[in-house]
């Protein structure tokens, strides 16, 4: 993908990976994504700020080529991890002399992770401004965005806030602007679910301050570049706020149809008590989805068969990744089958202990449902509607 302007002397020249498929050995793109690099060049000095993954180094190089550059002064470094940093060795060794820009916990990483010279590093302290000659970067830390030693840069001359991760999402498109924000607010809010949610609780603060600066654009390393920020910061604003909607999310296995028979009466009794249901086979679940589906919801109702004496191991995975990404959810259920015993429910129990929901009675039905393994399944869609119409 070709250099492209921003403002003047400011270039997006990063590179768009159309056919990732998958992040982190774990994460779905199933709209690939984009490692946005920039280049601002001032009077005097100039800066790229961050890099990209070192697959697709080539493309930013062919992009600094085509607009000329020569030297770079300072490589900017946001964050540490190597989607963002593993092309810095090769860019200092390209531009011999170019000072890695960061903060002491990032270069401690970059050295541990990339075996960067520390003696390369420029150490930036929270609020520090870099002058580039009629161009400056104001660097705001922001720890955990998702990693510690994250951290957003602010080009005050042009009011664009460059935000490394945070507020990103992984899209490959062509279209250098989120202009079209119902595909791109999908792609935002997988991308917040999958790796932001965990640390939720620190946003509010970090979008007080970006409001404060009054961006003019807000340019992330994932994805397209908001020139109308209030977009993804009011949709960040939703997901990080504490208030949590009338819906249950029911992720569930079924072998021989035991536990789809128990899922579709509680279905049925959730939709018509006026709760919003979403429903994931977790068998075959795309888990970008399910992630998700947890961020707005209530309650989480996992649903299993017993398989060696425990839950199924679909369900496992979902009861961790629900752990793991801390959604806001305020109760849990845990229904399923079983043929003669087992610990699925102290298992699945035991899983979600660290989401810190109330847990709802669990109910296991051996062999196929009966009438009243169906009678207390209708008690659990009368428990969450009451617990649901009581949060307001
Ligand atoms: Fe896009 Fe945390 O790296």
């Amino acid at each position: 993908m070709a250099p492209r302007k921003i403002t003047e002397g400011v270039f997006s020249v990063g590179a768009i990976d159309w056919d990732r498929r998958l992040f982190d050995s774990l994460i779905p793109l199933p709209f690939g994504t984009s490692y946005n690099a920039y280049l601002v060049q001032g009077e005097s000095k100039t800066a790229l700020l961050d890099a990209v993954e070192p697959a697709l180094q080539k493309d930013l190089f062919a992009n600094l080529d085509e607009l000329g550059v020569k030297s770079i002064d300072y490589v900017v470094c946001h964050h540490a991890e190597q989607d963002h940093s593993g092309s810095i060795p090769a860019v200092l060794e390209r531009f011999p002399g170019a000072r890695v820009v960061t903060n002491q916990k990032c270069a401690d990483l970059l050295v541990s992770h990339l075996r960067i010279d520390s003696s390369a590093c420029d150490i930036v302290a929270d609020g520090a401004v870099l002058d580039l000659g009629g161009k400056s970067l104001q660097f705001t830390f922001a720890p955990w965005v998702h990693w510690p030693e994250t951290m957003l840069s602010f080009l005050r001359e042009d009011r664009i806030l460059f935000t490394c991760d945070f507020l990103g999402s992984h899209l490959a498109t062509g279209m250098l602007y989120a202009d079209d924000e119902h595909s791109v607010y999908l792609s935002a809010k997988r991308y917040y679910a999958e790796i932001m949610m965990p640390f939720r609780g620190r946003y509010p603060a970090y979008l007080q301050k970006i409001e404060a600066m009054a961006p003019a654009i807000i340019a992330p390393s994932h994805g397209p570049i908001y020139r109308r920020p209030a977009f993804i910061l009011d949709a960040y604003k939703d997901w990080t706020s504490d208030h949590v909607k009338n819906e249950a999310v029911i992720g569930y296995v079924s072998m021989h149809g035991s536990t789809k028979i128990m899922v579709d009466r509680l279905v049925d009794r959730l939709v018509g008590a006026g709760v919003n249901v979403k429903q994931f086979d977790l068998a075959t679940v795309d888990i970008g989805e399910l992630a998700m589906a947890l961020v707005d919801p209530a309650t989480l109702v996992l649903a299993t068969p017993t398989v060696l004496g425990g839950p199924h191991p679909a369900a496992v995975y979902a009861a961790y990744l629900a752990s793991a990404i801390k959604p806001k959810l305020r109760h849990a259920a845990i229904i399923g089958s079983q043929g003669w015993g087992g610990k699925t429910v102290d298992t699945l129990k035991s899983l979600l202990a660290g989401l810190k929901v109330e847990m709802l009675e669990p109910l296991m039905s051996k062999g196929l449902p009966k009438p009243e393994d169906l009678a207390g399944i209708d008690k659990l869609a009368e428990a969450i509607q009451a617990r649901h119409a009581a949060l307001g």
